[in-house]
């Protein structure tokens, strides 16, 4: 199958897809800038967990390769810092870098020592990837038809994904039919980076709009839903894209399991449940307007949240490398 790489390391420089232009265009951005890396995190040319808290390690590392005082570090840890609230992935990675450059600020090797730390992060959430679709592989019963909402792939991870990487190696595996795929407004990951990745990797698949999906378990045509995750609280509470919820509440109210793929990296052991999950409001401009296509009147008030939190009493299962834990969650030692 086709091997996909959202982010790479190369020659001291960011290379990476550009999430915005996808399925259209194949753009990639090389920078050794940590500003424009700090840019791409907030415009989701690099988007999804995993892939920010990556980014957001190598941007610190090239922030500090030509003049490594702490003024440089600090400055550049604060900017990226403020990019997005909700993925638990970035702060840990920040705070890990943090660590390195304070351990070894007075050393000549400071960029280098960063450089192999960031380097671990992406390494390891690439194992995490593919430990997790291994741990997955048990929530598939018979050869199913499983829906999903956002893009949880290998764009969004240092890997092949989370979510949308169990239905991969399952699909391998003969356990997958067929793949529904929300669109996911307002910014459309599932009909723009999930179906890009899906007919990549030639599975089955159709585009669905989030409202759906309803319909489609109705019909009996939804075996089980799996989503990612930005955060994950010690309770199981989880956060992943608007929309998750309503999934969430349907596969309850037709007897649908619903799981959650997401590696440890995600779970926040600081939230003890969902309500103390920050989540991101963005830009009204994403509902006012269709891409540059204005359609409807810029003074209207809008509530524009990125992300919904699931309550851990509707997730059947929380799949990481570690296991597939079952409720009641507790993942203060996890
Ligand atoms: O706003 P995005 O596109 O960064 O949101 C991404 C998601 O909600 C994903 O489901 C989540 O990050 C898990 S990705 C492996």
């Amino acid at each position: 199958m086709e091997i996909i790489r959202a982010l790479e390391f190369v020659d001291g420089k960011l290379k990476f897809i550009d999430q915005t232009k996808l399925p259209l265009k194949e753009e990639f951005v090389v920078t050794d800038n940590y500003e424009r890396i700090a840019e791409a995190i907030e415009k989701l040319e690099i988007r999804g967990a995993p892939a920010i808290g990556i980014a957001a390690a190598y941007a610190l590392t090239l922030a500090i390769r030509n003049n490594n005082t702490p003024a440089i570090f600090y400055n550049a840890y604060d900017r990226i810092f403020r990019t997005r609230p909700t993925a638990v992935n970035l702060f840990y990675a920040l705070s890990e870098m943090k660590n390195i450059f304070e351990l070894n600020k007075n050393s000549n090797e400071v960029y280098e020592l960063l450089l192999v730390h960031a380097n671990k992060i992406h390494q390891s959430d690439e194992n995490m990837c593919n430990a997790m679709a291994k741990n997955g592989l048990e929530i598939f019963k018979k050869k199913s038809r499983v829906l999903t909402h956002c893009n949880t792939g290998a764009l969004a991870t240092g890997g092949n994904g989370t979510a949308l990487n169990v239905i991969r190696y399952a699909f391998e595996k003969g356990m997958v039919d067929f793949v529904y795929a929300d669109e996911t407004r307002p910014l459309l990951q599932g009909s723009r980076l999930t179906a890009w990745e899906l007919n990549k990797y030639g599975i089955p698949f159709s585009i669905n709009t989030d409202s759906t999906a309803a319909v489609l378990m109705k019909q009996g045509k939804v075996d089980l839903v799996i989503t990612g995750s930005d955060r994950i609280a010690v309770n199981g509470d989880a956060a992943n894209k608007i929309g998750t919820y309503n999934l969430a509440v349907l596969c309850c109210y037709h007897k649908i399991p619903f799981y959650v793929a997401a590696p440890t990296t995600t779970i926040d052991k600081n939230s003890p449940n969902g309500d103390s999950i920050n989540i991101e409001l963005r830009n009204k401009k994403e509902l006012t307007n269709f891409g540059t296509l204005q359609i409807t009147c810029d003074d209207y008030d809008v509530y524009n949240p990125a992300f919904d939190v699931t309550p851990n009493h509707l997730i059947h299962g929380i799949i990481t490398e570690k296991a597939l834990h079952k409720p009641p969650y507790d993942f203060r030692n996890v």
